[in-house]
């Protein structure tokens, strides 16, 4: 049986009858421009074939009933158009977003039975909860005919981590769950919020996911930590400079000039963004050249990057990604997404696929006991509606 399957049999089992809507969110993979999104810079994510389902129905009353299959829980409130926000629970993911359809005005005119589950390993930097609310805002909004535009289901995905959360992430992961399209890379500028498709043809090469199985616990405080230090950057800047409202706007020269007013982290912290900002412009050249040695470097110094001036790795990730170096037929490797855990992504010859995980696996398990998940990357459709 699929998840899907899986999800709305047991839509049936607790509501009694079939639910009236499914939906695919995806979660996502990214192949460069790392902690790029909040700096308003570029980045280049894309869907990948593992999602969280969802099988959505309408009540007769005001009711909301949430069913999370994975985590064996149940939500419940007596009235969706007057919902309340409890302390870091996992429902927030899903009422903050519909308290942030609410705020635009619209009433919800009846109550919902939503059951819920996927496959999105958890914590493993994948975006899994952006596919939740990137899921559950596109449900409502077809269900209910809302004719919310995707962009804004988007925004309120991540005013959903902002405010009921507790993540004051960028605005990549739920773009990309929504957004993608099979086959291709999106290239995201997060200033304008427009995007362009890059058809990813990978030839002879592919793309390897490699789970550290380390949970980023650590990764909530310390990414909002991230996004203050880059801002104290900006507010130095642009007293001296004006006009600068984000890293977008900075240049190295005038990043250069502040060095000795900078506190030296800050500091490190905007050269990474601003040589980030740089890689990402290479790295979708070497994607539409098909360039992929090129491409390896880059995610090669994107890692070293996110290591030494962003630090925003981990011992685990730094191991797997200079094992993986040594591997044969790979190109390139990095930590990916928010860091302190989560997957490395590897690039690495098709015919080599079978070899690297048989290598990465063992070499990880001898240093740390742990055998890790290695998947293989297939660029899926972003969010969608069932039959
Ligand atoms: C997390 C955030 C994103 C982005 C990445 C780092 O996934 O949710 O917005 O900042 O980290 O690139």
């Amino acid at each position: 049986m699929n998840i899907l399957q899986k999800v709305e049999e047991k839509y049936i089992s607790i509501f009694n009858k079939s639910s009236e809507i499914r939906v695919k969110a995806p979660g996502r993979i990214n192949i460069l421009g790392e902690h790029t999104d909040y700096n308003n810079g570029y980045v280049m994510p894309s869907a990948i074939d593992k999602g969280i389902y969802y099988s959505i129905g309408k009540r007769n009353d005001q009711k909301l009933e949430i069913y999370a299959i994975d985590l064996n829980q149940h939500f419940e409130a007596e009235d969706i158009n007057n919902l309340e926000i409890k302390d870091k629970t996992w429902s927030n993911h899903l009422t903050g977003v519909l308290l942030e359809i609410a705020k635009l005005g619209l009433v919800f005119p009846n109550g919902l039975n939503i059951c819920f589950g996927g496959d999105i390993p958890n914590g493993a930097g994948l975006s899994s909860s952006a596919a939740v609310e990137a899921g559950i805002g596109f449900g409502i909004n077809q269900i209910f005919n809302f004719q919310i535009s995707l962009l804004t289901l988007a925004k309120i995905a991540q005013a959903t981590e902002h405010n009921y959360v507790g993540v004051k992430c960028g605005i990549m992961d739920m773009y990309a769950s929504l957004f993608s399209k099979k086959g291709h890379v999106i290239k995201l500028d997060c200033q304008s919020l427009e995007h362009e498709y890059i058809p990813a043809d990978f030839e002879d090469y592919t793309f390897v996911l490699v789970n550290s199985d380390v949970k980023h616990n650590l990764a909530d405080s310390e990414y909002n930590i991230r996004r203050a230090q880059c801002q104290e950057g900006v507010n130095v800047l642009n007293q001296k400079f004006g006009g600068i409202n984000t890293l977008r706007d900075v240049t190295f020269e005038q990043l250069k000039s502040v060095k000795t007013t900078l506190d030296p982290i800050v500091f490190n912290r905007c050269q990474y963004i601003l040589e980030e900002k740089e890689r990402v412009e290479q790295a979708s050249d070497a994607l539409i050249q098909q360039d992929f040695k090129k491409l390896g470097e880059i995610m090669n110094k994107t890692h070293e990057g996110l290591s030494h001036m962003y630090e925003v790795s981990c011992e685990e990730l730094d191991f797997l990604q200079k094992e993986a170096c040594k591997i044969e037929g790979v190109l390139g490797s990095r930590m990916m997404g928010g860091g302190f855990g989560g997957c490395t992504l590897n690039l690495l010859k098709n015919s080599e696929a079978d070899n690297f995980k048989e290598k990465i696996s063992a070499s990880y398990f001898d240093k740390f006991n742990i055998t890790p998940e290695v998947y293989t990357v297939h660029l899926s459709q972003g969010v969608q509606i069932i039959a």
